[in-house]
């Protein structure tokens, strides 16, 4: 008997802000694929994966249903969801894997410009418009405020302009929805970035096997993205003091120079960004031939 090939599906936001850099994350893990017609489903040439596109709203619902084995989205979606459909009988949906370090933003309340804003308390018994409900129930139960809650589910931002709220809770990104309805952010509700979810249900080991194996080359990604290798010369007598000016190293390499035997040759991996200033507090301190370069792959 054959057995069914087993592929795990990833869901993903099909247009939206954190689309194109889900791909591209996915894409540096080393998976190639090919778009269906519709651009809905991606097939996973060179590894068992396959990408669902869809309405971000909808990722949590997909993860914690097991019709998908992981799903990246906002933090934002990700907390409604839960307080949204957590009850008795499913109390965990998901496992929060880990945040991803994009899609950064934060869900605020704002206000129109020139109105007065003194605080929270000046949204007692005032409307609120969001598409947020349960993220913003929550916050004003935890701030003892009584408001009530207009639920809508988009163009949030006009709601003050049509009369239908005072205030609205909605994501900021850049800020520029905000800027160009007239509205000012007066409180931060909830930091958010994109995070990547993974379902509650068994996994059969070759499942588990990938899931573990994209997880590890995502974190490689990840340190990537900020690590630098340098390389520099030091002199033998500062290079305790050389090396700790190393912007998150371990252990370097400490090698001779040839026909030099007071200057070492030191090459390091810097875990953080490694800034013009700390170039030049390293060249105070005696090194010299230095060198940044960019580091292609990473794995632990
Ligand atoms: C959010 C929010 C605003 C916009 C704010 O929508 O509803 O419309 O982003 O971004 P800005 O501060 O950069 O102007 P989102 O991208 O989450 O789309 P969705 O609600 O349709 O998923
Ligand atoms: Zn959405």
């Amino acid at each position: 008997m054959k057995i069914p090939e087993q592929r795990i599906k990833i869901a993903l936001q099909k247009s939206g802000r954190l689309t194109e850099h889900s791909l591209d994350l996915l894409a540096r893990c080393g998976l190639k694929i090919r778009q269906s017609k519709d651009q809905l489903f991606c097939f996973g040439e060179n590894m068992p994966i396959d990408l669902l596109l869809v309405r971000d709203d909808d990722i949590p619902e997909l993860v914690s249903d097991d019709v998908c084995d992981l799903g990246i989205a906002g933090l934002n979606v990700i907390e409604e969801k839960r307080l949204t459909l957590c009850n008795a009988d499913r109390p965990a949906l998901f496992d929060q894997i880990y945040a991803l370090d994009f899609g950064h933003c934060r869900l605020a309340i704002a206000a129109p410009e020139g109105g007065d804003y003194g605080g929270l308390r000046s949204l007692q018994n005032r409307r609120i418009a969001t598409s947020y409900p349960a993220l913003l129930k929550e916050f004003l139960e935890q701030h003892e405020i009584d408001a009530e809650i207009v639920n809508l589910s988009g163009a949030v931002e006009i709601a003050p302009r049509l009369g239908k709220a005072d205030f609205i809770c909605d994501l900021v990104s850049t800020g520029s929805t905000l800027a160009a309805n007239q509205l000012r952010e007066v409180q931060n509700v909830l930091a958010s970035e994109a995070v990547i979810i993974q379902t509650r249900a068994p996994l059969s080991e070759f499942k588990e096997e990938w899931i573990n194996r994209i997880l590890q080359r995502l974190t490689g990604v990840q340190q990537v993205r900020e690590s630098k290798y340098v390389m520099l010369h030091a002199p033998r007598s500062a290079l305790d003091q050389i090396v700790d000016l190393l912007p998150g190293s371990e252990s370097p390499t400490i090698v001779g120079l040839g026909g030099d035997d007071d200057k070492v040759a030191v090459h390091a991996v810097c875990r953080e960004n490694v800034f013009w200033e700390t170039l030049e507090s390293l060249k105070r301190a005696g090194a010299s031939s230095l060198l940044v370069l960019p580091i292609e792959k990473m794995l632990a």
